[in-house]
């Protein structure tokens, strides 16, 4: 089993390679709306920088022979201003690399994560998942993540 721990920024170059990969497998599910900007490698560089550094916010990987082979990236995000419950730990990004699946690399990244957000005393956890990801669809509710709301897109002339 690979070590779990949080991710630093020397780390920045494998986790976007582990990105290039989960765009990979969106973009089999639809090119269109997962097609990368052209500056996506770069700009999703900083995005994981920002998460490293800062405040309740995280990237945690799972290392195997000094590889990066899984991360996932996650942190408080805010709901409306009339709700009681505003705080939630969003799960943002997770992808465990093709050779390393279906080992607990994913279950033991969200374990470790979901353990920050209730040290941060974040009462529910949040994840946006394809429901014709068949990986992603049959993962998250083995987490115990039960569907909530429906993300709808209709494409405009
Ligand atoms: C989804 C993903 C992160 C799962 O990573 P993983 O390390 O293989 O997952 P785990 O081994 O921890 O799986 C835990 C459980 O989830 C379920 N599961 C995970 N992948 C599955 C699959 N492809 N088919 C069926 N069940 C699956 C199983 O119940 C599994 O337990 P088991 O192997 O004991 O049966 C990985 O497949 C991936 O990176 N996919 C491409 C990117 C992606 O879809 N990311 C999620 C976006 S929200």
């Amino acid at each position: 089993m690979p070590t779990i721990r949080d991710g630093r920024r020397a780390d920045l170059d494998q986790i976007v390679e582990r990105w290039v990969e989960l765009m990979a497998a969106h973009a089999e599910l639809h090119p269109e709306l997962y097609r990368p900007a052209s500056h996506g490698r770069g700009t999703y560089r900083t995005y994981l920088r920002e998460r490293i550094d800062g405040p309740q916010s995280a990237v945690v990987v799972a290392e195997a022979d000094g590889q990066i082979v899984g991360y996932v990236v996650g942190g408080a995000g805010l709901r409306a201003p009339f709700f009681e419950v505003r705080e939630v730990g969003m799960v943002y990004d997770l992808g465990v690399t093709p050779l390393w699946r279906r080992r607990g690399v994913a279950r033991a990244l969200v374990c470790a994560l979901l353990d920050k957000f209730r040290a941060w005393e974040l009462p529910h956890a949040q994840v946006s998942y394809s429901p014709d990801n068949p990986m992603a669809a049959a993962f998250w509710p083995e987490q115990g993540f039960a569907p909530f709301l429906m993300e709808a897109y209709k494409p405009l002339d």
